[in-house]
């Protein structure tokens, strides 16, 4: 009777937990990309190009942002046999006017928007009493600020057709405190909270949020001299058509966030969140002159 009335008990709490479980799991999304309007920032250069390669073959309408409109037009020539529109917007996205007309001309263009990639960031690296200040507020503005302030602006739009996808790429610093590179990392933590935090907010809303954490990847973030460094280390360099492979792939499929990086970088993130005395240990040791140095190797337009 005592074993029958346990067992009871046993059964309701395992079910209990596999119905809440699957309620809490990430939905599958029905996204299918063909026609879908989707605006991304960062696209003249490095993971923001590759990204607007990978929507383009899968057929969608793209809109190409960053400030350099040689390369954006470059970008457009090489995309536009996959797609037959696109849309090209030079913009200085730490500039409010600029971003308003961002999304002012996509809309004016073509009345909606599916899916806004908050791809542009800069880089800065170095000792925190070395960082020049000017770049540091260039750096939250864009990194963190811009991502900010164009999902403000395009989630009433993507609230009236009850559908929308908002994809930050953020990086593996967004969860793991790396030295030597404090100012990234803390737009990083920042784009990380927001989206979690937004994720919540538009719950039931149709608008969904997807958290993407590249690890280092070949582009002018990683010059020669850094990816020498961290090559010694053991670190994986990424492509950056994986890089937007595996982000498109997991916005499809609706997930909340995707650690890039394979096991070292999954290692990295449990670490610091469930174990964080080994990651200060692990710092402790490595952060040699070495590491130092690489990390204060200009990146991105810095070393364009
Ligand atoms: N590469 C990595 O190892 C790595 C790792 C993790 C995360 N990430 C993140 O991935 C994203 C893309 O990085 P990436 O490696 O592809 O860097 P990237 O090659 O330097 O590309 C950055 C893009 O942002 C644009 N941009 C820069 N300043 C801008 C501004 N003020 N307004 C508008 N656009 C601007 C650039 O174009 P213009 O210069 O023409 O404006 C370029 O298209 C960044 O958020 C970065 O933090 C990169």
């Amino acid at each position: 009777m005592r074993l029958g009335r346990g067992l009871a008990v046993v059964g309701a709490l395992a079910g209990g937990l596999y119905w809440l479980a699957r309620y809490l799991r990430p939905q599958h999304s029905t996204l299918i990309l063909q026609d879908k309007v989707v605006l991304i920032t960062g696209a003249s250069t490095g993971i923001g190009r590759a990204l607007a390669f990978a929507f383009a073959r899968r057929g969608a309408r793209v809109v190409l942002a960053a400030r350099s409109a040689a390369r954006l037009e470059a970008v457009r020539r090489e995309i536009e046999p996959y797609t037959g529109d696109v849309l090209v917007i030079p913009a200085d996205l730490t500039d409010e006017e600029q971003l308003q007309s961002v999304v002012a001309r996509t809309l004016e263009r073509f009345g909606r928007i599916d899916v806004l990639v908050n791809n542009a960031g800069y880089w800065q690296g170095g000792r925190l009493v070395d960082l020049d200040p000017v770049r540091m507020e260039q750096v939250v503005r864009l990194n963190l600020w811009a991502t900010m302030r164009l999902t403000q602006l395009v989630l009433p739009t993507m609230l009236a057709q009850h559908s929308g996808y908002i994809m930050n790429i953020a990086s593996g610093f967004g969860r793991v405190a790396v030295p030597m590179v404090s100012s990234y990392v803390a737009t990083k933590f920042g784009v990380a909270g927001f989206s979690d935090a937004l994720r919540r907010e538009l719950g039931g809303s149709g608008v969904r949020v997807t958290l993407v954490l590249p690890a280092w990847t070949n582009t002018d973030i990683v010059p020669p001299e850094r990816a020498e460094v961290l090559q010694r280390y053991g670190f994986h360099i990424d492509s950056p058509d994986e890089v937007a492979e595996r982000a498109i792939a997991a916005l499809v499929a609706g997930r909340h966030e995707v650690i890039l990086g394979g096991p070292i970088a999954l290692l990295g993130v449990f670490v610091e969140r469930y174990v964080p005395f080994l990651m200060r240990l692990y710092w402790r040791i490595f952060m040699t002159q070495e590491w130092q140095d690489a990390m204060s190797v200009p990146g991105g337009d810095e070393a364009r």
